[in-house]
């Protein structure tokens, strides 16, 4: 298990119990343990039941379903709400300009630069939705077909996906920090035929373009007709005749109204698809649905951070995430709430932005990741005194395990010791949270995910599929389906029941590893597959080997995960060059570079060792678990080490880092 054996001590001896807060329990969505305890057995004694009057009560269906629920993961088939018709869009804008929210805020948007912000009224982002919604139809986009969208966090981002889901287009974002290279891919792989993007990114002050990326990835992209593109910092870009077009131009033209007949979908047409890494070099299309999704979103957005109307939620994702798409957009905008969405960076101009943030709008509802905490931890107490947090009421936590230490100084120093933290265990794949604590109703481990939510079947499974006892670590597992979670891997029916539903007859494998302690907890311990965390980023090690071959110089490449005190992980890449290369520090940094351009910046290595050998066994097999130990500085023991085919090639390597500290 990748690095994480320091990680997994530490939370054993995790001891402490934080009671929930007694003051706002009264008006909480969900206000005890007995009341979780009963949501809990009601939704695994009736489980269509639980979800047919959740489904009722958060959704405006133009048709109510025929069936709720349709299952058998053997084949693997999941059907949630079939029959029903119902338009994203439209639940997250129209209902709400009649029932009382018109003029509220829907999205306050902080740029990066201070004085950029923008409010969003539901009635306004509804105007603008539909006017982007009929600039799509003009370039002829239609119901089932393709968009991606390579934005920064811009209201555009936002609006470009409602617009995609009021016409029943499937949306693909692509996190505006990758490459061109990464872009490409994606846009090939769903074939896409509109590709959205902006002139630059403003990020720390600097501004980096953005279009230069497009135009590589539209190179060879021959599936996109047109190229819409948001002018954010005004720098100079090149339009392709007959392809380019300005979004402002786009919206004014004449012929664009303000209205947009949403389109009515059916419960398990396609959403969106949002690309994830896995164990092999490609990354996943997740396809997510309708009506299945946008339930779970809304769903879990209400009872996990217990989300009021008066509330100024503030999740600090990008939407270019999974997280960004169901808790800043449409878990929020579903149930009529106030969704804050930040442009910037944690530490520009200085480490208290986040913190002047939360005093500016007095934010309530506080969504962010262990590796911001751990980097923000870093610079002390002062940049949080300057500011009044006392409008707080909630913290959030997502994308990897939060250690002890760092989910401590979280509940001491922003919780000021009081507030209630809701550590968040989910994927891109399940849609929404799975397993957190209630913020009203659960005693908080520091570092434990706590309990599944109602209606998530969650228990830990050993090798052999059983259940683990207490205490034993083994592969977390979800039993049931639950509405928002994936129905597919684009265009590879194959890849998906492989993936997820084959380790374990008739269950789904998150390939997590986790144990369950005697009072039920779960912990979360990491991934048990070829895939590294990285600042809750998650990178396939396979993507990153095979950018580093795509090098002329690289014969052979090996990438594992080593412990990071900010990021969590970072990327330790042992490379063996061909004959022809010579080690050199030129070559180093080139190889970095070279990786930023195949993926992204996010993905740049840590560590790169030279590897005149790697260590694998007589059938060829690298053995990684070596490989993390020597990244990790662990030289004591490499386990069996008799199936190697050449011994020695460890001792190099142990040799090669000493020398690298
Ligand atoms: C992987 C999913 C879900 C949105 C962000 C990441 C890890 C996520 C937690 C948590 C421990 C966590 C898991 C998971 N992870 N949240 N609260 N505690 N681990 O989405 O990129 O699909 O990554 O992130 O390993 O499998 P993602």
């Amino acid at each position: 298990m990748s690095g994480s054996e320091d990680k997994i001590t530490s939370l054993l001896s995790e001891g402490r119990v934080f009671d929930p807060p007694e003051e706002g329990r009264d008006q909480a969505w969900i206000k005890s343990m007995d009341q979780y305890r009963e949501l809990y057995q009601r939704s695994m004694d009736d489980p269509e039941g639980f979800w047919a009057e959740r489904a009722e009560e958060l959704v405006t269906w133009d048709r109510k379903w025929d069936k709720v629920l349709e299952w058998d993961f053997t084949k693997p088939e999941i059907k949630w709400f079939e029959g029903g018709k119902l338009n994203v869009s439209y639940n997250c804008l129209d209902r709400h300009l009649t029932d009382g929210r018109r003029n509220k805020a829907a999205i306050i948007w902080q740029g990066e630069p201070e004085e950029d912000v923008k409010v969003y009224t539901y009635q306004m982002l509804h105007t603008e939705v539909c006017r982007f919604a009929n600039v799509l139809k003009k370039k002829g986009v239609k119901k089932g077909d393709r968009v991606s969208i390579y934005l920064p966090m811009i209201p555009e981002l936002a609006i470009a996906l409602l617009a995609c889901a009021r016409i029943g287009a499937m949306h693909s974002v692509v996190f505006a920090g990758f490459s061109a290279v990464a872009l490409q891919s994606r846009i090939q792989d769903c074939q896409a035929k509109v590709l959205i993007t902006a002139d630059a990114v403003l990020r720390a002050g600097k501004t980096i373009p953005l279009k230069p990326n497009a135009d590589q990835a539209l190179e060879d992209a021959p599936s996109v007709e047109s190229c819409i593109v948001v002018q954010r910092a005004g720098n100079e870009v090149s339009m392709q005749e007959g392809r380019d077009s300005w979004w402002h131009e786009e919206i004014a033209a004449d012929d664009i109204t303000s209205e947009c007949e949403p389109e009515i979908m059916d419960a398990e047409d396609t959403l969106f698809i949002l690309y994830t890494s896995g164990s092999t070099g490609k990354p996943k299309g997740v396809v997510h649905t309708t009506g299945g999704y946008l339930t779970y979103a809304m769903h879990t957005c209400q009872w996990v951070f217990d989300l009021k109307d008066n509330d100024v939620y503030w999740c600090t994702a990008d939407i270019g995430w999974i997280t960004g798409h169901s808790y800043i957009l449409y878990g929020p905008l579903g149930l009529g709430a106030t969704s804050l969405m930040f442009e910037g960076v944690p530490s520009y101009p200085g480490p208290d932005r986040f913190w002047k943030i939360v005093e500016k709008f007095r934010v309530n509802i506080f969504y962010t990741a262990p590796t911001v905490i751990r980097a923000l931890m870093r610079e002390g107490e002062e940049p949080i005194k300057r500011w009044d947090l006392s409008s707080l009421r909630i913290l959030g936590s997502v994308g990897e395990p939060i250690n002890p230490e760092a989910w401590m100084w979280y509940y001491v120093n922003i919780g000021k010791s009081k507030l209630p933290i809701v550590d968040t265990w989910w994927q891109t794949e399940t849609g929404g949270i799975l397993i957190s604590p209630l913020p009203y109703a659960t005693p908080l481990k520091p570092g434990s995910a706590t309990f599944p939510l109602p209606g998530v079947d969650a228990a830990i499974y050993t090798e052999e599929g059983k259940e683990a006892a207490p205490n034993e670590g083994g592969h977390l597992v979800i039993r049931k389906p639950w509405p928002g979670m994936l129905r597919g891997v684009f265009g590879d029916p194959e890849r998906f029941k492989k993936t997820y539903f084959s380790r374990f007859e008739n269950i789904y494998d998150p390939e997590d590893g986790a144990r369950k302690d005697e009072e039920g907890y779960f912990w979360i311990m990491g991934r048990l597959d070829d895939v590294i965390n990285v600042s809750g980023h998650r990178l396939g090690t396979a993507e990153i080997e095979s950018a580093l071959v795509s090098h002329p110089a690289v014969a052979e490449a090996a990438v594992v995960g080593m412990p990071h005190p900010v990021k969590g992980q970072a990327i330790y890449a042992y490379v063996t060059l061909t004959a022809a290369a010579q080690e050199s520090d030129e070559l180093l940094a080139e190889l970095r570079q070279h990786v930023r351009k195949e993926i992204g910046p996010i993905a740049t290595p840590e560590v790169i060792q030279w590897a005149p050998g790697l260590p694998k066994t007589r059938s060829g097999k690298i053995m990684r678990r070596i490989l993390r130990k020597i990244a990790a500085n662990d030289f004591g023991d490499f386990g069996d080490t008799s199936t190697l085919a050449d011994p020695s090639v460890v001792d190099h390597l142990v040799e090669g880092k000493k020398k690298l500290g």
